[in-house]
């Protein structure tokens, strides 16, 4: 997606080989523009799959999530990663473990929010070794609905998470695929 690209490119800081830091319209504050085109560009991906509901993590998938729920019309649920206080519904429980953070945690969403009728688009932000699209995807699976998809903002394509999310047979598609970080430079994918 061109304009993400060229957002990427402006905005975006390379901290590391292995982390881009976007905090200026994603990951912090957000910018509202980008995140409707990224809403619209989800939504143009994934019109003809019959989806009924969108799946993401809080924080920061919750902003594309919602930009794409308002193309697509359908309700878009955020799981939960921390205890919440008003969540005491049954509940669909998965572990999800972060080589970026080296820590385990238990993402959870109500029940009562998908049924096995319901044909789920997964997004978030981050595509890296793709453990939190497998913990939504499991949470899905838990309620006996289809995961029709996965769309991701940003994809660390040097990490091995399409790979191993494409591998488990899922579909991917990532809006901005980032080929490499080496000499603090942003590189695409080109196909
Ligand atoms: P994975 O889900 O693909 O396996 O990724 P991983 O556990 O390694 O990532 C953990 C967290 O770090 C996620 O956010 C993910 O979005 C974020 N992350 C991974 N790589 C990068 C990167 O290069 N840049 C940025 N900005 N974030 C990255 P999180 O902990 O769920 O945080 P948030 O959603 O509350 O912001």
């Amino acid at each position: 997606m061109y304009a993400l690209e060229q957002k990427i490119l402006a905005e975006g800081i390379v901290l590391s080989e292995e982390v881009l830091k976007v905090d200026s319209f994603l990951n912090h504050q957000i910018d509202p523009v980008m995140m409707q085109q990224v809403g619209q560009e989800f939504a143009r991906l994934f019109k003809d799959a019959g989806i009924t509901k969108i799946i993401t993590i809080e924080a920061s998938g919750i902003a594309p999530a919602v930009m794409a729920g308002l193309e697509l019309g359908v309700p878009v649920i955020f799981a939960r990663k921390y205890q919440s206080l008003t969540l005491k519904d049954d509940l669909y429980r998965s572990k999800v473990f972060s080589f970026t953070k080296q820590i385990e945690s238990t993402i959870a969403i109500s029940k009562k929010h998908i049924n096995a009728t319901d044909k789920v688009l997964v997004i978030d932000d981050f595509l890296a070794n793709g453990q939190a699209a497998l913990g939504l995807a499991d949470l899905i699976h838990q309620a006996e609905a289809t995961v029709v998809g996965i769309g991701i903002v940003i994809e660390k394509s040097f990490q091995p998470g399409r790979e191993f999310l494409i591998d488990k047979g899922y579909r991917v598609e990532s809006l901005a695929r980032v080929k490499s970080l080496a000499n603090g430079t942003v590189e695409f994918v080109r196909d």
